[in-house]
């Protein structure tokens, strides 16, 4: 089982997160920058990753999806999304949603169970999250995929 998660950037709660669970399991990393383009080998598995900024993924992700071919992916690759976040409202939700539609006009499908975890920033919010239990938790639900 091949797997591969997609994230926006090399530093951040996010980051800390996907380092861990690479470093802990058998799954690839690849960091999408402001013009990378879809191009990738064969996954059974790929993850998109990403804070959640104003009830958004972060830009690079959007970029990234918006270069995908349609109609293009595998059809047995699963795609799955991962967001830290503060919790605030339903923006995970909201973030969640755009991510689907977006795939959904690239003939692709969102799986729905997508994880979430706390992160810090902005001072003082959830200024000890992600934690060690955060990036086991997310391991876990990674390894189950
Ligand atoms: C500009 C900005 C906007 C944010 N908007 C939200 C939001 O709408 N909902 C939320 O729960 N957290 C929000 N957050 C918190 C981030 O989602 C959280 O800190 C996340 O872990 C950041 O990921 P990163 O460190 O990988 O960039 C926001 C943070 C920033 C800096």
């Amino acid at each position: 089982m091949k797997k591969l998660i997609v994230y926006s950037k090399e530093s951040g709660n996010t980051h800390k997160v996907c380092s861990y669970v690479s470093g802990n399991s058998d799954t690839d990393l690849k960091v999408v920058g402001k013009t990378t383009k879809y191009d990738l080998p064969y996954y059974d598995v790929i993850i998109l990753a990403s804070g959640v900024y104003m009830n958004h993924v972060h830009a690079n992700i959007l970029t990234w999806i918006n270069s995908i071919e349609k109609n293009t992916i595998d059809s047995n690759t699963k795609f799955y999304l991962f967001l830290t976040w503060f919790g605030r409202g339903n923006s995970d939700k909201s973030a969640f949603d755009e991510v689907k539609q977006l795939l959904k006009a690239k003939g692709i499908e969102l799986e729905d169970n997508y994880m979430k975890c706390f992160g810090k920033g902005m001072g003082m919010i959830r200024i000890s999250h992600p934690n060690e239990e955060d990036c086991k938790n997310v391991l876990l639900w990674t390894n189950k995929l």
